[in-house]
């Protein structure tokens, strides 16, 4: 079992959506019961809520499934994911200076850095204060991110 955790500021935008795509893309090849996805937040402004309606909106109409309740990512979540991926720089920083020994901390990447088609560093960029081709953007480098994650695993034999 591989467990992976998406992790953005207030758990109810970007790393629902990452979580919403790759759960579409594991059940698509078959592997949903091989990785447990979970999403979380740095931030603990939104605890409890569902994902932002706009997210839920656009995601619908790429027959993505949004689900579950904003939480904030804890010092515990190092000892139960393999993968925490972050969505931007800000949040990878806020979770490699939580984590609490270097093993940990070599967990912690960014989404974008597993598409081949991005640039090193690339982040997935936050919606929250802007219209809807932010969101439709937040979709689209996440399905590109959450691609390259699954080739990732299967070409370490994690799936
Ligand atoms: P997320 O988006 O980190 O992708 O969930 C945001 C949600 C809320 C806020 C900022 C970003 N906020 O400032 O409340």
């Amino acid at each position: 079992m591989v467990r992976i955790c998406f992790v953005c500021l207030g758990n109810i935008c970007r790393s629902p959506t990452a979580e919403g795509v790759m759960r579409g893309l594991l059940a698509d090849a078959g592997c949903e019961d091989q990785v447990e996805i979970d999403s979380a937040g740095t931030s603990a402004h939104h605890v409890g809520e569902s994902p932002d309606r706009r997210s839920t909106k656009h995601a619908k109409r790429r027959g993505v499934i949004l689900e579950g309740a904003s939480r904030q990512f804890v010092v515990s979540d190092f000892g139960r994911f393999e993968y925490i991926v972050a969505m931007d720089r800000s949040n990878l920083q806020r979770l490699r200076a939580m984590a609490p020994n270097d093993a940990a901390r070599a967990r912690v990447v960014l989404l974008r850095d597993f598409d081949p088609e991005s640039p090193d560093g690339s982040e997935v960029p936050d919606p929250y204060y802007g219209g809807d081709a932010g969101f439709e953007e937040v979709l689209d480098v996440c399905e590109a991110g959450c691609r390259g994650l699954l080739e990732t695993l299967r070409a370490r034999n994690e799936l």
